[in-house]
């Protein structure tokens, strides 16, 4: 694979951005060096030597439609003539309110805007805490909640550190955070229902909620076991602890009403970003009206320069009002795609005699290499996982044109064909006997 040009932009890079990168993850991209791009449709992109991909990173999952849609295009250009930030209400932002909790099947909600899924889930932390006097949130091993220091704990915690599963260290995944807001966070293993009862003995009247990925797309793309979701809520309410499903990744993707929808569980609060607006940096904040109330009266602050922007907005309306026109059939045919997919790399890999394994559901799903049939949490996959070998099949795959994200998870758009399925499973063939 000849990455000339992309290597000679990588050396200029590093002596202008730190590391030659915008974003930590970019530099684990499975080529020879972090690629330059120059463009990018549908589910294609070419590099700046011109190699042709099929994308399955789609932005880190935003791409919901694939890249530079036209229907977005059009409403961003329509919309951005008539200015782009108002720093005030537009009716815009109504119909994006509209259309959202339309979907969503929380009853009797608010929402709030914002511009990054590490924004919002901030601000839903401030919230959960706001509502109810409580000093400390829980959060579930392996999950992700953006980048601040307040949630960048016990992300990927190397086992070592991680502490005894029964209460797990608060395990920080950067130098330069907060020491004191590690006092603020319970840790917990996910997919364990005697592991939260626990956490709330051991914390009793302390935590203010619980947030977590209702799919945990970020380890694995692991689902909840049965009944897990249904106790979860069952336990916050026992204990006055509001839950926050973080459907950055699952909002408008699994489902039109998103994991809430494909698992039939209602949380208090919900954070929306990614998917909603096709590529274009849009977050949200779903909530009951009660506990929004003080998000709306100010007792907890929430501000922003770029919330609810008209470019956002426009891209927001466009997405939803295309997946609202489209009705069941846009998420039937996008899981029916990717479940098509996942069942294809599961041949290659018979053939091959491979232990390449996926799991999630068909719009979003997760490649990693196992001999064990399930993975169930963090310290499973940790333990289980042969995340060495992912990337070298990743790299493989670039180099038969097919670009898999850094950490297995593979983000369908409507823009991929059987085609590009085909010819994925193909690439997977030659790439699984030579790894
Ligand atoms: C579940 C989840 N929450 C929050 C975030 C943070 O979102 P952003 O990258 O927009 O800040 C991410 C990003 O990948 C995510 O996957």
């Amino acid at each position: 694979m000849n990455v000339d040009r992309s290597s000679q932009l990588y050396e200029r890079a590093k002596s202008l951005v730190a590391g030659g990168i915008s974003s930590q993850i970019r530099v684990n991209e499975p080529a020879p060096v972090p690629l330059f791009f120059d463009r990018a449709e549908g589910s294609r992109m070419w590099d700046a030597d011109g190699n042709e991909y099929i994308d399955y990173i789609q932005g880190m999952g935003p791409n919901l439609f694939g890249h530079a849609p036209e229907f977005i295009n059009r409403q961003v250009e329509e919309d951005m003539r008539k200015g782009y930030v108002y720093a005030a209400q537009f009716e815009r932002e109504l119909e994006v309110a509209e259309l959202a909790l339309g979907m969503i099947p929380m009853p009797d909600a608010r929402v709030r805007f914002a511009s990054s899924g590490t924004e919002i889930d901030q601000l839903v932390i401030r919230l959960m805490r706001g509502y109810t006097g409580r000093p400390k949130y829980l959060k579930f091993e392996g999950h992700y909640h953006g980048w601040m220091d307040s949630v960048n704990y016990s992300i990927h915690p190397p086992l070592d550190a991680a502490g005894d599963a029964a209460s797990p260290n608060v395990v920080s995944e950067s130098q330069g955070m907060d020491p004191g807001t590690a006092d603020g966070v319970v840790v917990c293993e996910w997919n364990d229902v005697e592991a939260l009862e626990r956490a709330f003995e051991q914390h009793p009247n302390e935590i203010a909620g619980v947030i977590m990925e209702p799919i945990l797309a970020n380890t694995n793309c692991i689902m909840p076991k049965p009944g897990y979701m249904e106790a979860v809520k069952k336990i916050c309410a026992e204990n006055g602890a509001l839950l926050c499903f973080d459907e950055v990744i699952t909002g408008f993707r699994v489902a039109a009403g998103g994991a809430q929808e494909y698992l039939g569980v209602i949380p208090d609060l919900a954070t929306y970003a990614k998917s909603m607006a096709g590529g274009f940096p849009v977050a949200m904040l779903a909530g009951r009206s009660e506990i929004m109330e003080i998000l709306g009266n100010g007792t907890v602050y929430h501000g922003g320069s770029f919330n609810s922007n008209v470019m956002t907005m426009a891209a927001a309306y466009a997405s939803l009002k295309h997946i609202a026109d489209a009705g069941p059939a846009f998420y039937t045919e996008l899981n029916g795609r990717g479940l098509h997919l996942m069942d294809g790399l599961r041949q290659a890999a018979v053939e091959s005699e491979s232990n390449l394994h996926v799991q999630g559901v068909g719009s979003v799903f997760s490649i990693s290499f196992t001999t064990k049939p399930e993975i169930v949490n963090w310290r499973d996959h940790a333990r289980n996982c042969d995340d060495a070998l992912y990337a070298r099949f990743a790299r493989a795959m670039m180099e038969r044109g097919v670009r898999l994200s850094s950490n297995g998870r593979i983000h369908m758009s409507s823009a991929h064909t059987d085609e590009d399925v085909q010819q994925t499973v193909e690439a997977a063939r030659q790439a699984l006997p030579t790894l």
